[in-house]
């Protein structure tokens, strides 16, 4: 596992005040250095993760898979008359932008939607409802573990809450810390394990998108089933030889479900 201080270095908050402080020269270097630093850093990273390395990998090319978070998001809107969305985890507001709801709460330490805190920091303070709820801040088992059990808490009777990135698709893309210029699903797959066994809602995970878990709360007194004395150090390998457990559906599948 990764330190704190591991951690930290790479957190939101980190990485803004370390751009801030920069002065234009040095921003200006930064610019151009940056591929390079960052090719050599992900290359000394994968070489110090080697022994988490797998071959296997699986063969699902998102950009062929129409239906993304949005039309789920926007779907699962559509069931309310004048629904309530929060969104953990905003960036450039890609999804934010396209939710349909006139009710919306964004939260993200660092850019994007309409609060800036940590998931923590929100729900330590909030007192809203909502109907919807997307989670994808920050993306360790850890955290997305906490960011559900604190929607549930704040979810209406009837609401759903969504998770992004459940599928990675080879052990790169999966690892703690992130050592992949590209995509980094981290280790919320390791939720998914979980979800799957909790009793008090129902649970599916959308082969779109990087892979989006989709939670429909039927049991408002819901206790998460705690696999983490289990699962805290597993990797992608234990993924991988584990994955027919999960309820992984196509979207056609899924739309009776989603709609009921
Ligand atoms: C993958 S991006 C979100 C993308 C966005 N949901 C979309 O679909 O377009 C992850 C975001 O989570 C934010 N983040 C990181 N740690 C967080 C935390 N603890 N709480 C909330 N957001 C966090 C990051 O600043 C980043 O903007």
């Amino acid at each position: 596992m990764t330190t704190k201080n591991a951690r930290d270095a790479w957190s939101p908050e980190i990485v803004a005040k370390r751009n801030s402080e920069r002065t234009l020269l040095q921003r200006a270097l930064w610019h151009f250095a940056r591929p390079f630093v960052s090719r050599l850093k992900m290359f000394y990273l994968k070489t110090k993760y080697a022994h988490r390395a797998d071959v296997r990998s699986l063969d699902w090319d998102w950009t062929t898979t129409k239906f993304n978070r949005i039309a789920l998001v926007n779907l699962l809107l559509s069931k309310f008359g004048a629904p309530a969305y929060l969104e953990i985890g905003c960036a450039s507001d890609s999804l934010f932008s396209s939710v349909l709801a006139l009710n919306k709460t964004g939260v993200d330490p660092s850019m994007g939607g309409t609060i800036r805190a940590t998931s923590d920091e929100f729900f330590a303070t909030n007192t809203g409802c909502f109907d919807v709820v997307f989670i994808d801040g920050l993306h360790t088992y850890e955290q997305v573990r906490r960011d559900v059990i604190n929607s549930i808490k704040c979810l209406n009777r009837g609401g759903w809450i969504a998770l992004h990135d459940m599928l990675p698709r080879n052990w790169v893309e999966q690892n703690i810390p992130p050592i992949s210029d590209s995509t980094w699903t981290g280790d919320v797959w390791k939720l998914a394990f979980e979800l799957s066994k909790t009793s008090g809602i129902e649970f599916k995970i959308l082969r779109i998108d990087h892979g989006v878990g989709v939670i429909k709360v039927v049991d408002p007194d819901v206790t998460l089933c705690d696999l983490r004395p289990e699962l805290v150090d597993k990797a992608f390998s234990y993924y991988y030889d584990n994955l027919s457990q999960l309820p992984v559906t196509e979207w056609n599948d899924a739309q009776t479900w989603l709609r009921s």
